[in-house]
């Protein structure tokens, strides 16, 4: 079985069809998905479609896009949420640099994810970082969360293999998704051929980012298995040993 480890099923492109497609996961492959938080209003709903599905889990964190929403009453709702039973992850958390480009923000964000990683710190949960335009201030704090012995995954990777690397040093895990089926992801398909398959992730983070041959479109967990197939390859192993393996690196990260 996969194990999504990134996905939005609270979005409302899923409004149609979202109890069909959840239904249907397990008949085709999907055995765990962990639905992630961005926003104050997604981690509700992302605790509540984990409370309805037993195979769905849930991260509880606010993007960096989205911390306009926090402020001290919202911070302590939040470290509620994360005492939940089925919330496995503090995330989407990080430093996002692409769509703000303002130092007053970008200091603002930074002084959130520091405090964001305290929750993950208090309750032991691993985290689950974003990181856009912003290599050097996240590996900086990173070796801060590192220092604190807090766990977790930087999703969507992005960057070098050379950082990729740094980030398996310590011990985090490295999040690949459709991008990695891209004919142009010669980055991403460095990042897979020089880091082991124990410290990979797979992740749509659906709706968003679908894979080869459906790029553009609507994605979902049930497109995995391409993303599956293009990591065997480069890797040189077979799709059942990617699948086994990666299952067992998120089980492990999120203690399940
Ligand atoms: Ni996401």
């Amino acid at each position: 079985m996969i194990f999504e480890t990134h996905a939005h099923y609270e979005d409302e492109r899923f409004d149609e069809d979202r109890d069909e497609l959840l239904s249907s996961m397990h008949e085709h492959g999907i055995g765990t998905i962990v639905n992630v938080g961005a926003s104050l209003d997604s981690v509700k709903k992302s605790i509540s479609l984990a409370s309805q599905y037993d195979f769905i889990y849930a991260a509880a964190g606010v993007h960096p896009s989205d911390i306009s929403c926090l402020d001290e009453a919202a911070y302590s709702w939040l470290q509620e949420q994360v005492k939940h039973p089925k919330v496995v992850a503090v995330g989407e958390i990080g430093l996002d640099y692409y769509w703000d480009k303002e130092e007053s923000i970008q200091k603002k964000q930074r002084s959130w994810f520091r405090k964001q990683l305290e929750l993950a710190e208090k309750t032991g949960l691993p985290v689950i970082i974003h990181s856009r335009d912003a290599a050097e201030d996240t590996l900086a704090i990173m070796k801060e969360a590192y220092a604190k012995h807090i766990t977790g995954v930087i999703h969507c990777f992005s960057y070098s293999a050379q950082l990729a690397e740094e980030y398996v040093r310590m011990g985090f895990y490295i999040g690949v998704g459709g991008v990695v089926t891209f004919k142009n992801a010669k980055k991403l398909k460095e990042v897979v051929s020089r880091i082991p398959l124990e410290r990979i992730l797979l992740e749509t983070d659906c709706p968003y980012m679908a894979p080869e041959p459906y790029r553009g479109k609507r994605n979902s967990s049930l497109y995995l298995p391409y993303v599956v197939q293009k990591i065997a390859e480069i890797k040189g192993v077979s799709e059942q040993e990617v699948a086994d393996i990666t299952q067992q690196n998120a089980k492990s990260m999120y203690r399940l």
